[in-house]
């Protein structure tokens, strides 16, 4: 269903408003605190299933589960009072049309999120399609397909791959998805992808050229040590952290605290 015909939510419209006119800033969460830091900055805040290997040290992000994600989407829900909160559909909750609409919508009734996400193009095109038909907001997400990939080399070098990749991201546009995260795609596809397109693109080691950029939040801070070309540590909470426990360690040590004023 073409985006012109959807009933949207002012939300998601004015999100697509932005292509063309200011960078779109997105990024992870996973829990109500760090959502409500993030909140106030973001465009949009996305409870990606990244969480299985950044949380839980899975190897990949295949054995996340769909409880999973509705409990700290839920979480998250209660931190996330302006910016477009969409929830990923973890693998294996959507191999069919049927599946994924049980699926999502009982993602959007537990968490009360604006959209959910899910990997691919052409495989999954009739799964959308079919969401979109029944009113559920879709994300779209091509490039790296972490629930699926067997490496994460970047894509776009073969020619091959390009002219798959841009029909995707046609067809991706066509059935209607709102938006779409491009993982790990080279520098000029991803420009060439975001000019063909009418709706934002949301790059991710995707280049400068997308509508904007999403980060995990762990990654920004340096909460997470993993080191990948396309993340920049903007800071290292790690050390402050640290500094903090050394204090609390050291004053507990000394009898310094608690002090009276933190006593009965
Ligand atoms: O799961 C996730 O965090 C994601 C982002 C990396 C885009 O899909």
């Amino acid at each position: 269903m073409k985006l012109e015909d959807q009933k949207m939510n002012n939300k998601i419209i004015n999100f697509i408003k932005k292509k063309n006119k200011s960078k779109i800033i997105s990024l992870t969460a996973y829990s109500k605190n760090i959502a409500s830091i993030i909140d106030r900055h973001c465009d949009l805040i996305l409870v990606g299933d990244s969480l299985g290997t950044v949380l839980y040290n899975f190897s990949s992000t295949k054995k996340v589960t769909l409880d999973m994600m509705i409990e700290h989407s839920r979480s998250v829900r209660m931190g996330v009072k302006k910016s477009l909160m969409v929830v990923d559909m973890p693998h294996n909750t959507y191999r069919n049309p049927k599946e994924a609409l049980g699926n999502a919508k009982k993602i959007i009734a537990k968490t009360k999120c604006d959209a959910i996400k899910l990997e691919g193009g052409k495989k999954v095109v009739q799964i959308i399609k079919n969401l979109i038909k029944n009113k559920i907001p879709v994300m779209g997400h091509l490039g790296v397909l972490p629930q699926s990939a067997t490496n994460f080399k970047f894509k776009g070098k073969k020619l091959t791959e390009r002219k798959k990749l841009l029909k995707d991201a046609k067809l991706l546009e066509e059935v209607g998805v709102f938006s779409i995260v491009l993982e790990c795609v080279e520098s000029s596809l991803a420009k060439e992808i975001t000019k063909m397109i009418n709706i934002p693109t949301i790059g991710i080691g995707a280049s400068v050229h997308c509508d904007g950029q999403v980060l995990v939040t762990d990654d920004l801070i340096g909460l997470n040590p993993m080191k990948v070309r396309f993340v920049k540590k903007f800071t290292n909470i790690t050390k402050q952290i640290n500094t903090a426990i050394i204090k609390f360690k050291n004053e507990v040590k000394n009898k310094k605290f608690p002090k009276k004023i933190n006593s009965y």
